[in-house]
């Protein structure tokens, strides 16, 4: 039975110009272009020039979804969101600057902080404000500037994380429509919130102690991070389909955070899902954080591998812990 949701309209994408190769980093640390490559799936990243900052790259994105649904006859948004945990300062909000850049005129605007699972986060966000009336037409924005957070000593870190965003518009409509939302799934578990994050900044340190030097740096405990996303991607995977009411074979492609090519792997394995279905842009952009999921759709759609009406899993982890999935159809959509 058909029910109000929100529906996709638009698409857009856009990383900095400059491509950071392994090569380059493995100049400048101690790894290698085949250590990355096979550890993480990586070969490359973008990294934003001196004073771009994270709103730059939303306007960019945010001005081609706008674009992509215009070309389907698309409306006056009223909302906007952006998921980011590399907002452009601490205060105030960056999705308001985007919204202002954009001449959105004085809507509603906000930002999702959920780590890489920003931009489920955001869309469960939207698609809620939507279906309850709040909204009719909304912006959903992942968008991340991670470099200047990243530890020149700490090659963890370094040789993963890129910058870009991606970003979708979002009709009210109903969920019998190519490009509804479904429904989502999602999670957190703060017991484990020291396994990754970025200290400085926040009103603990600053109430308890001088910044030190490392607070401004995004910290990972890796390993344990890996296991957890493997876990919560899956979990989260199979309950929003059993919301969904969707078989997993019905599925025809998932799309999974793109942390690290071997956690996409893991994932299909414990889902049952061969590996044709995975989404897998990692190689080109490495791990954009909350943009990683718009940024896998971009390109998937850009290659043209989605049709009318097919099934899309999303589901993505990160920091909080956070997790969440969604499951979309796809919709009629032209790129800008
Ligand atoms: O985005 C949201 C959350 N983030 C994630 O989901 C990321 C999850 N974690 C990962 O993707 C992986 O754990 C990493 C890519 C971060 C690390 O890969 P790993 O296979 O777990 O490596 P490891 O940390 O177990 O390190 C194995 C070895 C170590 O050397 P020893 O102790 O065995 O001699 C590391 O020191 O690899 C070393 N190593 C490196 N070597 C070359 C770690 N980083 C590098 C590097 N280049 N960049």
């Amino acid at each position: 039975m058909s029910r109000p949701a929100a529906v996709l309209t638009g698409l857009g994408a856009y990383v900095p110009p400059r491509t950071v190769p392994n090569e380059e980093l493995s100049r400048r640390m101690d790894t290698s272009d085949e250590w990355i490559v096979q550890r993480t799936g990586i070969s490359q990243r973008h990294w934003a020039d001196p004073g771009v900052a994270t709103s730059d790259l939303a306007v960019e994105a945010g001005h081609r979804a706008l674009k992509s649904a215009v070309s389907g006859g698309f409306g006056d948004i009223d909302m906007v969101v952006v998921a980011t945990t590399t907002p452009d300062q601490q205060c105030p909000a960056t999705a308001p600057d985007v919204a202002a850049r954009l001449d959105l005129g004085t809507v509603a605007a906000l930002d999702v902080a959920a780590g890489c699972t920003g931009f489920v986060y955001a869309l469960a966000t939207a698609s809620a404000a939507l279906v309850a009336g709040y909204a009719e037409r909304a912006l959903v924005v992942g968008a991340e500037t991670f470099h200047p957070f990243l530890n020149p000593a700490d090659r963890g870190t370094a040789v993963i994380f890129g910058d870009g965003a991606g970003a979708v518009t979002l009709r009210r409509g109903t969920s019998d429509e190519a490009g509804a939302v479904q429904t989502v799934d999602l999670g957190s578990d703060g017991t484990l919130k020291d396994l990754v994050g970025i200290p400085g900044n926040g009103s603990r340190p600053r109430s308890t102690r001088p910044m030190q030097p490392d607070d401004q740096y995004l910290y990972m405990h890796g390993k344990e991070i890996f296991a957890h996303a493997v876990n919560r991607m899956a979990q989260s995977s199979s309950a929003v389909l059993a919301k969904a009411g969707w078989d997993v074979d019905e599925v025809d492609h998932v799309v999974g955070h793109q942390a690290n090519l071997r956690i996409l792997h893991a994932l299909a394995r414990e889902l049952g899902v061969d590996r044709e279905r995975l989404v897998c842009h990692i190689d080109q952009v490495g791990n954009t954080s909350a943009a990683s999921i718009p940024l896998a759709l971009a390109d998937a759609a850009a290659k043209g591998h989605f049709q009318l009406h097919d099934r899309l899993l999303l589901t993505a982890f990160g920091a909080g812990l956070a997790w969440g999935s969604a499951a979309i159809t796809w919709p009629e959509i032209t790129l800008a």
